[in-house]
């Protein structure tokens, strides 16, 4: 049932990420006139504050990570918050928590931003307390689990109050403008999508690298590693994004479905095709940084950094790999897909001696946004020591293309649309578990082989293996 939610309740409001994001996309939303006037938002963590404590705590975080020309009606937006302080795990607190609250005539919009150990304590405590009745919908932060098992369990617990149409499982890369663009890309021109496969395309890369270290995230970091921190989530959903078949149409029902396919359409990966490693010290943009046990301060066999060959068992994929990685302490930060097309059939320039390189699609997600596809041109000239072909980039830089339009954060997008009940960029249930199930065989699969992580130097790309990793099939990561 479709509605807009008037009330929206905040666990974890004191955290980094209500900090960060949450409070800063609400507010910028609200800048924009995008909120309904009647939205009231109630924040709730376990610190004992006042509302009007709470209020500072806010402006606090905006001035710090809200742009100055973004924050329109600052005042305005601080009196839509209130506060209550609840322990999530004892079920007195919610009572308080539903006063609070009050009627919501429209509906409510509950997202949890805390530790998913208190997501099954939260649900019996919202329930108990009738928040669960009605209008209501709820928005959950990963990591949901650790493995398909512990998911599973979060998944149950929340469907004990929630049906699935009600639950909006967050995976914020799915919130950002140049992630729905791949839709675009694909799904809006003709030019793509007859070639997009195995007879035109040898192989896709996924990069996302980070420059950044632990920052502070000590415990949960050392527990969950790159594996399950960015491929589980982030990484399989941009695969899934390139690798499904065109939905019927862009609602939420037709894109998860044909995602869900891909996902489960993932070959269980060999020993031969993984490579983990853990960063040590090095210099990251010229500046030194300690190693990951040092900064953890303690040794430590997780991984920050992993690659992976991956392959998507269907007719459109037969033969193509896709090789991920992604690692903290890389030289720089990038997230960027890459389609690396097949050689010309014949070529009818050997004879005078010009050769010709493949052409590829390199999609940045960020820091760039853009697109750039790079093509065979001649070399200008009378030719008269033979001809000259060489590769030039079509580009189009997305902020270029869209001047005037705001750049948004992604949660900008997820909140909106989780206030107004649209499930297209949210991740369903199915495809959790199937992305679960690959990663469980992955960890699975490194246990039994003994495989650790082999040390880099922060500021590198990762261990030689990964390179030799691509290398063995004669690929080469871009840009290295
Ligand atoms: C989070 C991970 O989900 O994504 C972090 O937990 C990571 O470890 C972050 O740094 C990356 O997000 P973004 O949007 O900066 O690429």
């Amino acid at each position: 049932m479709s509605f807009t939610a008037d009330r929206l309740l905040l666990f974890g409001a004191t955290g980094d990420l209500a900090q960060r994001m949450l409070l800063p996309s609400l507010c910028a939303l609200d800048a924009d006139g995008l909120l309904s006037d009647d939205l009231r938002i109630v924040g709730t963590a376990r610190s004992q504050m006042s509302t009007a404590e709470y209020r500072q705590f806010a402006r606090q975080a905006l001035e710090k990570f809200l742009p100055a020309d973004r924050r329109g009606g600052l005042a305005t937006f601080l009196n839509r918050i209130s506060y209550v302080a609840v322990d999530a795990t004892t079920i007195e607190g919610y009572d308080e928590l539903a006063t609070a609250v009050g009627n919501y005539d429209n509906g409510l919009a509950i997202f949890l931003s805390t530790a998913p150990s208190l997501f099954e304590a939260t649900i019996a405590g919202l329930d108990h307390a009738g928040l669960t009745k009605g209008n209501v919908r709820i928005g959950l932060e990963k990591p949901l689990g650790t493995s398909l098992e512990t998911s599973q369990e979060i998944n149950d617990a929340v469907a004990r109050a929630f049906s699935e149409d009600r639950i909006f499982r967050i995976d914020h890369y799915l919130g950002k403008e140049t992630v729905q663009n791949l839709l675009a890309l694909r799904f809006a021109n003709l030019l793509f999508e007859p070639i997009w496969n195995a007879k035109y395309i040898d192989h896709v890369q996924i990069t996302v690298a980070e420059t950044v270290g632990l920052e502070g995230r000590v415990a949960f970091y050392d527990d969950a590693g790159a594996l399950r921190d960015m491929v589980q989530n982030h990484m399989l959903q941009l695969l899934a994004l390139v690798a499904m078949e065109p939905p019927t149409s862009f609602d939420a029902t037709s894109v998860r479905d044909e995602k869900v396919k891909v996902l489960r359409a993932l070959r269980e990966v060999g020993d031969a095709e993984t490579v983990t490693g853990q960063y040590r010290a090095g210099a990251v943009s010229g500046a030194a940084v300690p190693g990951y046990d040092d900064e953890l301060g303690k040794d430590s066999s997780t991984e920050t950094f992993v690659a992976i060959k991956a392959h998507v068992d269907n007719w459109r994929w037969k033969g193509v790999p896709f090789y991920l990685r992604t690692g903290k302490r890389l030289p720089e930060r990038v997230t960027e897909i890459v389609i690396q097309f097949r050689c010309i059939p014949h070529s009818i320039f050997a004879g005078r001696g010009a050769t010709t390189k493949p052409n590829r699609l390199v999609i940045g997600i960020q820091p760039e946004e853009n697109v750039q596809l790079s093509m065979m041109a001649k070399v200008p000239g009378l030719d008269r020591e033979g001809l000259r072909l060489r590769s030039v980039p079509l580009d189009i830089a997305m902020p270029d293309a869209f001047s005037g339009t705001v750049r948004r954060i992604a949660y900008e997008r997820l909140l909106l649309d989780l206030v107004e009940g649209d499930q297209t960029l949210f991740v369903r249930r199915d495809e959790v578990e199937a992305q679960w199930e690959w990663i469980d065989a992955i960890r699975a699969l490194w246990a039994e082989a003994g495989i650790t992580p082999k040390p880099y130097g922060a500021g590198s790309w990762g261990p030689s293996a990964a390179i030799a990793l691509a290398e063995r099939d004669g690929v080469s990561w871009h840009d290295e």
